[in-house]
């Protein structure tokens, strides 16, 4: 059995070594392969394993073609946007994500920013707090109740929009049940935004949402840059002055938006969110676990294609 593990941005040293741990003992040969730059490294790589872990390395139709013995692919993290999933059922190979293992990683981060966003970027000018302001949570999975166990601490007010939750769960938590995009928008001071990528979800927030924000509103985005629509969020940010936006995903017109915006926008170089030791060490070794699980029993549980 060999496993590929092929991360363009690499899990932390540490969490590799639990990989190789967990792979080496159940017998299987380790491939590392890290920082890539070109594909063709990915698919000579990829051309006779039997599994794949990757993060947010795309997995499309030609890498799928030229792993002829691939059985299957473990995304360590949350969102699998990266993959093709009709292709990889079409080549018999079992697609799984690792929900939950990066998640308070992600949470953090959405503080970090909102703490920076609303402190000037600690730029030396008076700023304000996060006390008694009201969060918005759109998506309240597990990144979503993360963010909502930290608001606590920072005594907010939280409320949370997702179709798929039962309002009682929002509840149990201490989160008001919001039913619709508007009113989250209209009524949050402070929205984060946690939705996958989905045909349905692409584009979906736009100049509407974002400028319907209360006064000093303040936009987050941890999920995927897909899901702004970057011409509303640029008119947006244009009408109101008072509006600001961090994103741990860069707008695809990042450079066009901070040389408008400056300091009112901010974006992380490269996606931070998942970017810490626990959360390498938490999705990596849940992703090697059930690389071999799978591999010697077909345990399939966190399975995501069809
Ligand atoms: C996820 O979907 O789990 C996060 O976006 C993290 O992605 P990364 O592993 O590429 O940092």
């Amino acid at each position: 059995m060999k496993v590929l593990i092929a991360t363009e941005k690499p899990f932390a040293a540490v969490a590799v070594d639990g990989m190789r741990k967990v792979i080496e003992e159940a017998g299987a040969e380790l491939v590392l392969l890290e920082k890539y730059t070109d594909k063709q490294a990915l698919l000579d790589a990829a051309a006779d394993v039997d599994a794949l872990i990757i993060r947010s390395d795309k997995v499309d139709a030609e890498v799928l073609e030229a792993a002829k013995n691939l059985k299957v692919v473990v995304r360590a993290g949350a969102g699998y946007d990266n993959v093709d999933l009709a292709a990889a059922t079409a080549h018999n190979v079992c697609v799984q994500n690792t929900p939950g293992q990066n998640s308070n990683a992600v949470a953090e981060l959405v503080f970090g920013l909102a703490v920076m966003m609303c402190r000037n970027m600690y730029n030396g000018t008076s700023g304000t707090e996060l006390k008694d302001k009201t969060l918005g949570i759109q998506a309240f999975g597990q990144v979503g109740r993360n963010v909502a166990r930290i608001a606590r601490g920072f005594e907010m007010n939280v409320s949370a929009l997702d179709p798929y939750c039962p309002d009682n769960v929002m509840e149990d938590a201490g989160v008001s049940p919001v039913h619709s995009v508007e009113q989250l928008y209209r009524e949050n001071k402070v929205v984060s935004i946690h939705i996958p990528a989905t045909p349905e979800t692409k584009g979906s927030i736009g100049y509407d949402l974002i400028a319907s924000m209360p006064k000093g509103g303040l936009l987050i985005n941890t999920a995927r840059k897909e899901v702004i629509d970057e011409e509303g969020l640029i008119k947006a940010l244009d009408e109101r002055q008072d509006i600001k936006y961090a994103a741990d995903v860069a707008p695809a017109r990042a450079e066009e938006i901070k040389e408008r915006f400056g300091d009112r926008v901010f974006f992380t170089p490269k996606k931070m969110g998942a970017q810490t030791s626990e959360a390498n060490i938490n999705a990596g070794i849940a992703a090697a676990r059930q690389v071999i699980a799978f591999l010697t029993t077909g345990e399939d549980r966190f399975r995501v294609n069809k």
